[in-house]
């Protein structure tokens, strides 16, 4: 597993700063994100178009005049961190009365107005699409009214709006690709939250892209539920028939992934998610082609069993997983895989438990993310069934899994020990200031001396030995 992680689902708030702007208008918005990569984007756009306003950031509540958190409803347990955080806020509240809070992001769509009831000291309720209007949602609040903007887009992407980055380290940026999804995995919120599936003009990606490069990023990662349902027709929701003459105009991910890759060979390319049955062999072959685009694949597969798959309404079955798999060998063979499991489904026996036990036998994954199941309202799991595995019977066979990746975790560590790696540095080691930290092209941890590279360099490190998720070496160069 991670030990810095790229995106995780468990993440505690994170409050991030931005530059005070030139016309200041004398306001401070403190913002915390809570749950998926894709939040943490969101939160750059709402600092942006805050910016643009003349707000500037701090990192104390206490001295705010917004408060703002980007919240996560994927799992009860998300939306429970963010009650609690929410009466640490009250504190602030009551030494500053006109201060506001704002609730954005999932729990914001999934809850609407009822979050005002809910939570007295709620001003602001907002969803992942109407983020423009946070500005008016703000000069009503300070009226002493509370404001609510839920509405969800067919067109937004806010493909206009540069992100302003926050808490970067200078080197990764993520670059969100398209919004919303349109699958409806049976446990799953975020149709309901972030709506029909968009995808993004390309140009403003690639433009995107190449101003970080000029910036001094060195890794982008696009960011979608679903990257390889992207298909640019033109803007607006996803085409359920495109016409031929659409489709000889498009752009698929493919293509995208290629003109990403093209800004510059120093560019790293990354992407998630992808899914298991959007995810093509031309995908495959690009990622093949270009030495900056990343060996290593995000593949949730949920279950190893077909028919839990099938109740999850994931469309594929164990064995496509598994053709998916034996195709990312065939087509990358050095590639590293992760993915995502979700475990004690409604229904889950114990010999489909052990499905999934085996099938990650099959596939020894580098990394991966595993969770309990956890009932969300309006889901179509909620509606059909029952959520009937003991939470007993959820943490044992959650355990068994998260044992199983720890081992498999350790032992694709292992076999990264007397190699050579391309590192690209993100910064100074946690452990040790003498040493430093960056990703190999599989998203590996690799930790070295510093000597006198810095972040942002590439450097070639001879990698001597490893510990459960992270390599340990010295540069060569
Ligand atoms: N319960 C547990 N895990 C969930 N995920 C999504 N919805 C739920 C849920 N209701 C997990 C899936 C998904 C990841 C982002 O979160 O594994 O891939
Ligand atoms: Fe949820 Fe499935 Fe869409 Fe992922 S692909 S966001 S799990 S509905």
């Amino acid at each position: 597993m991670h030990e810095e992680k790229e995106i995780d689902e468990t993440k505690q708030g994170e409050a991030l700063m931005l530059e005070k702007p030139e016309n200041g208008n004398g306001k401070k918005l403190f913002l915390e994100s809570y749950g998926c990569a894709m939040n943490f984007s969101d939160s750059e756009i709402v600092a942006s178009i805050l910016k643009d306003k003349g707000f500037s950031t701090t990192q104390d509540f206490f001295e705010a005049d917004v408060i703002f958190v980007n919240t996560c409803a994927i799992r009860e347990g998300a939306e429970q961190r963010v009650r609690k955080r929410l009466t640490e806020y009250r504190k602030a509240k009551k030494t500053n009365p006109d201060l506001i809070i704002g609730v954005l992001g999932c729990m914001a769509e999934r809850l609407k107005s009822q979050f005002l009831e809910e939570e007295k000291l709620v001003d602001i309720v907002v969803g992942p699409d109407a983020y423009r209007s946070l500005p008016e949602l703000i000069e009503i609040a300070e009226t002493g009214q509370k404001a609510v903007n839920v509405l969800l887009s067919k067109e937004e992407t806010y493909a206009d709006i540069a992100p302003v980055r926050l808490g970067s380290n200078g080197v990764t940026a993520f670059i969100s690709i398209t919004r919303g999804c349109d699958n409806m995995c049976a446990f799953c919120v975020v149709p309901f939250t972030r709506g029909r599936e968009r995808s993004r003009d390309p140009e403003t990606i690639v433009n995107e892209a190449k101003e970080l490069f000029e910036q001094g990023y060195k890794e982008v990662t696009l960011l979608g539920q679903n990257v390889d349902s992207y298909l640019w027709t033109g803007g607006g929701l996803k085409k359920e028939n495109p016409s031929a003459e659409e489709l000889a105009g498009a752009t698929t991910f493919a293509q995208l992934l290629e003109k990403v890759a093209l800004v510059n060979p120093d560019l790293r390319v990354r992407f998630s998610t992808s899914h298991p049955k959007d995810m093509g062999d031309d995908v495959l072959y690009m990622i093949a082609k270009y030495d900056n685009i990343c060996k290593y694949v995000h593949l949730p597969v949920q279950s190893g069993n077909s028919r839990i798959l099938e109740m999850m309404n994931r469309g594929y079955t164990r064995e496509w997983y598994l053709n998916r798999i034996a195709a990312i060998r065939r087509i990358i063979p050095e590639a590293a895989i992760s993915m995502d499991i979700i475990t004690g489904f409604c229904s889950e026996t114990e010999e489909e438990h052990k499905d999934t036990l085996s099938l990650m036998e099959e596939v020894k994954y580098e990394f991966g993310y595993m969770f309990a199941y956890s009932e969300r309202p309006k889901t179509l799991a909620e509606r059909k069934y029952k959520d009937d595995v003991p939470a007993e019977v959820k943490s044992r066979r959650l355990a068994e899994i998260v044992d199983l990746q720890l081992k498999h975790s350790a032992l694709r560590t292992k076999e990264g020990v007397g190699k050579v790696h391309r590192v690209l540095v993100e910064g100074v080691s946690k452990k040790s200031k003498e040493e430093l930290f960056g990703r190999n092209s599989q998203n590996t941890v690799v930790v070295f001396p510093k000597k006198d590279y810095k972040k942002g360099d590439y450097v070639n490190v001879l990698v001597t030995d490893c510990t459960g998720g992270t390599l340990i070496g010295k540069s060569i160069d």
